[in-house]
């Protein structure tokens, strides 16, 4: 059986509810097809490109979008464009993807994990700026802040304080929003205008997710976006294997010569980049279904008040938890998360995690802390840390790292499919 998040395959004898699905509608699967029927038209490159570059700049209020073929691939580049390289240190939280830490090793730097806060998830700003003071004073300063907006939520007073930290170490700040698109900076104060995580209020780039599992999908991308015109240029030509096209740019004499008499579209390497580009097909289907962004966040938000309201009054109320509740109004609700007191739920994870799947239900962990994968744990002969820096205590991400649980959500889901989750964890319970 195939191990797809979203399979859909019987888990037992019944259809099986996915943690995770996407939502392709039949004119979304004709705009693809369209591309492929389109004699003309390009594969790669081309229109398409423009079109969802333009509606997710669009969406978010940014002012440049640069498209890639994955979310990892375009924050290896806002890394590249942001001057991260060999062993700068970059400050980042170890409960996301591994690709967030990931992408600082391709650029041959450290990240340097902190803690995150318990209320939010994100990376805790106190945290951070214990681990950058200590960076500092071991002469290796932080050259960049990748927080990450986990399952969706981000917090506008958490933005502000990582904001403020960027500007002491005079650094950039670029946003794992990979689970973030079409989400907003929650306010206390309501009342305050709604900025989309996207617009550059806190941070020089953010990058968006169009994997599969995520809220609107291209099959495989990642788009970057910011505000800074020469971070996007960059971003750009490393995109395409470091190609300049501009003529006025050229560095070798003899085409600045020639140009007049030239006949063909000529173009300089200017420096090693990588071929992160995304194809017509998938930026047809990203700009498809960024017309849907809203009206899918809004089905997944439903979805998420109903999973609240039924454990609000359900017996499970002294050993469950949902997490983030406080950014419900402004979430991209990528995930619905849940911490659980197994030892009060009378289960193990990965029991409780089996036995939901014989009843129908996956379920999934977001994430295992990066710094417990073996290559992140490995050590030299003086035992020092190879590939990471842990210079503070994670005993949050620990605590969170043991308790939680993503149940399923996705806009297709139906509420009576919130219900039989709730129930069937309910039955599960084993009170002694
Ligand atoms: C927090 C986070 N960052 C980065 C990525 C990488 O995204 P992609 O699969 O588009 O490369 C993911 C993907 O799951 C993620 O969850």
């Amino acid at each position: 059986m195939s191990k797809k998040p979203w399979n859909n395959k019987p888990c037992n004898d019944e259809p099986c509810l996915p943690y995770a699905r996407p939502s392709i509608t039949q004119a979304e699967r004709d705009t693809v097809l369209a591309v492929l029927e389109d004699a003309n038209g390009t594969l790669t490159q081309g229109a398409w490109l423009l079109e969802f570059e333009k509606n997710v700049a669009q969406a978010v209020r940014a002012e440049h979008a640069v498209a890639c073929a994955n979310a990892t691939a375009a924050l290896h580049l806002a890394l590249l464009a942001a001057g991260v390289g060999r062993d700068d240190r970059v400050l980042t939280p170890s409960i996301s993807f591994c690709a967030t830490a990931n992408v600082v090793r391709h650029c041959n730097a450290v990240p340097v994990f902190a803690d995150i806060d318990e209320q939010t998830l994100a990376l805790a700003p106190s945290s951070a700026i214990e681990a950058a003071e200590k960076m500092l004073a071991a002469r290796t300063p932080v050259k960049a802040i990748l927080p990450v907006w986990m399952g969706g939520g981000a917090d506008a007073r958490n933005a502000a304080e990582l904001l403020q930290l960027k500007d002491d170490l005079n650094c950039l700040l670029i946003e794992d929003a990979a689970h973030a698109l079409g989400s907003c900076y929650y306010q206390e104060q309501q009342q305050q205008q709604q900025q989309p995580v996207g617009c550059g209020a806190y941070a020089d780039i953010s990058v968006f997710s169009f994997h599969p599992v995520k809220p609107v999908t291209s099959a495989e991308g990642g788009v970057a976006v910011t505000n800074d015109a020469r971070l996007a240029q960059r971003m750009r030509k490393l995109r395409n294997h470091g190609i300049e096209r501009d003529e006025a740019k050229f560095q070798a004499p003899q085409h600045q010569e020639k140009r007049e008499e030239r006949g063909y579209e000529h173009y300089e390497m200017i420096e090693l980049g990588f071929n992160y580009r995304l194809s017509e097909l998938h930026a047809a289907l990203g700009a498809a279904q960024m017309k849907r962004l809203q009206p899918l966040r809004e089905k997944r938000r439903a979805l998420a008040e109903h999973y609240d309201a039924l454990f609000d009054r359900s017996s499970l109320i002294d050993c469950l938890q949902p997490l983030q509740r406080g950014l419900r109004a402004c979430s991209a609700h990528h995930l619905y998360i849940v911490a659980l007191d197994w030892k009060a739920f009378g289960m193990k994870r990965r029991s409780c995690m089996l036995a939901l799947q014989r009843r129908g239900i996956r379920t999934q962990v977001h994430y295992i802390p990066i710094h417990h994968h073996p290559y992140y744990r490995q050590r030299d002969k003086d035992d020092k840390l190879v590939n990471c820096e842990q210079p503070v205590s994670l005993a949050n991400s620990e605590r969170y790292a043991e308790r939680t649980l993503s149940l399923p959500l996705f806009a297709d889901m139906q509420k009576s499919d919130v219900e039989k989750v709730v129930k069937t964890l309910e039955e599960l319970r084993q009170i002694p």
